[in-house]
C-alpha cells in the first residue's frame, strides 16, 4: 500500500510527530533500509536543496534514484503530466517525488499511478517535506513546538513553504503569525487560527521562531511590490528588527535566500540562524518520509516487514524497516 504525502494539512498531529520522531532517529544514526526501492525525482521547477536532498536521502538508505531532467525529457515535446507520471510508474517507480508550478499537480498525479507520490512543492500550495524539516529544526533547537510563537515573514501569498509551515506549526500547538505587505498576504488566513498582519513589529514581538521567505518573483504580478529596496526597508529581517523577538529567537529560511533583500547577511550567517541545519535535517526528514511512503501502515521500526510487488508487477518491491 503506497502512501502519498501531498500536504501537511492532511496529517494529524500524531502522524506529524511520529514522522519527526523517525527523522530524529535517522539523524541519530538509525538509517532506514529502503533495499533497492526506486525513487524517481521529477522536478518541473528549479531546485538545489530539495532535489539533491531527496536523491541523497534515497541513496543513503539504499534506494535507486531515477532522475528526470525535465528540460531534456519528452515534456519538451508536449507530453502531459499524467502521461509522464504513468511512464515513470511503468518504469518501476516506487516513490515519485514531484515538484510542479501548478498547485494540485501531485494530487492529480496520485490519482493516476499506484506508486507513492511525494509533493516536493506545488505552485503556491504546499511543500510538506520543507514544513517537516522546519518543524524538526525548531524542535531540536527549542526542545518543543507547542506554545512557541512563530512569525512567517514576506511573500506569504505565493509561498508553499509558508502554507506547509503554518499547518505544521499550528497542528503541533504553536501560534503562527503571517506578516508581509498587504499585496503579498492572502485575503483570508490560509490556516484556521493563524494571525495575519502588515506590521513586521507586531509579528516579531515575542517571537521564538522567525521564518523569512524569498520574494517569489516568478509567481508575482507586476506591482506587487514597488521596489525591492522599499521591501527590504519595511520587511527585511535584520538584527535591529529582531530585537523585538525573544533573545533566543531562531531564524529559518527555506533557501534560496536573496541575502540583502528579505534577510541581512548578519542574520543569515549569524548565531541565531538555523539555515544550514535546515538543509542537513532535510536529508533526515526525506529518508523518514520515503520509508513512511513505502511502508504498509502496520510496519514500524523493528517489525517484520512484508515484501510486496510493485503495481506494475515488474519490479520486486523492497523490504523496508
Ligand atoms: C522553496 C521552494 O522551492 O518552495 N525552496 C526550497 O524548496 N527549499 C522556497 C523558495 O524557492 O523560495
Amino acid at each position: 500500500m503506497a502512501r502519498h504525502l501531498l500536504t501537511l494539512r492532511d496529517l494529524a498531529a500524531e502522524e506529524i510527530t511520529s514522522l519527526l520522531d523517525e527523522a530524529q532517529a535517522v539523524a541519530d544514526g538509525d538509517i532506514p533500509a529502503l533495499n533497492g526501492a526506486v525513487v524517481a525525482t521529477l522536478f518541473y521547477e528549479p531546485s538545489t536543496r530539495t532535489e539533491m536532498s531527496f536523491e541523497q536521502a534515497a541513496r543513503r538508505a539504499g534506494a535507486e534514484v531515477l532522475h528526470c531532467d525535465v528540460e531534456h525529457s519528452s515534456v519538451r515535446k508536449g507530453e502531459s503530466l499524467v502521461d509522464t507520471v504513468r511512464t515513470f510508474a511503468a518504469l518501476g517507480t516506487d516513490v515519485l517525488v514531484l515538484r510542479h508550478p501548478a498547485s494540485g499537480a501531485p494530487a492529480l498525479a496520485a490519482r493516476h499511478v499506484r506508486c507513492a507520490v511525494v509533493n516536493a512543492g506545488d505552485g503556491m500550495h504546499e511543500h510538506p517535506t520543507q514544513g517537516l524539516l522546519d518543524l524538526l529544526t525548531v524542535r531540536q533547537v527549542k526542545g518543543r513546538i507547542a506554545g512557541l510563537r512563530v512569525a512567517i515573514i514576506g511573500d506569504v501569498v505565493h509561498s508553499r513553504v509558508a502554507r506547509s509551515a503554518a499547518w505544521g506549526f499550528s497542528r503541533l500547538g504553536a501560534s503562527v503569525v503571517l506578516a508581509g505587505p498587504a499585496t503579498l498576504l492572502p485575503v483570508a488566513a490560509p490556516v484556521p487560527g493563524v494571525e495575519m498582519t502588515v506590521s513586521l513589529e507586531t509579528a516579531l514581538s515575542g517571537a521564538d521562531v522567525v521564518l523569512a521567505l524569498r520574494l517569489q518573483r516568478e509567481r508575482q504580478a507586476a506591482g506587487d511590490i514597488p521596489t525591492s529596496t522599499e521591501y527590504t526597508r519595511l520587511y527585511g529581517v535584520s538584527d535591529p528588527v529582531l530585537r523585538r523577538a525573544k533573545p533566543d529567537v531562531v531564524v529559518l529560511h527555506p533557501g534560496p535566500a536573496n541575502v540583502g533583500v528579505e534577510i541581512t547577511a548578519e542574520v543569515a550567517y549569524g548565531p541565531r540562524s538555523a539555515i544550514i541545519r535546515q538543509v542537513e535535517n532535510g536529508v533526515y526528514v526525506r529518508m523518514a518520509v520515503l520509508r513512511w511512503a513505502l511502508a504498509p501502515r502496520t510496519v514500524r521500526h523493528g517489525d517484520a516487514a512484508t515484501p510486496r510487488r510493485s503495481p506494475q508487477g515488474q519490479h520486486a518491491a523492497p523490504v523496508v524497516g
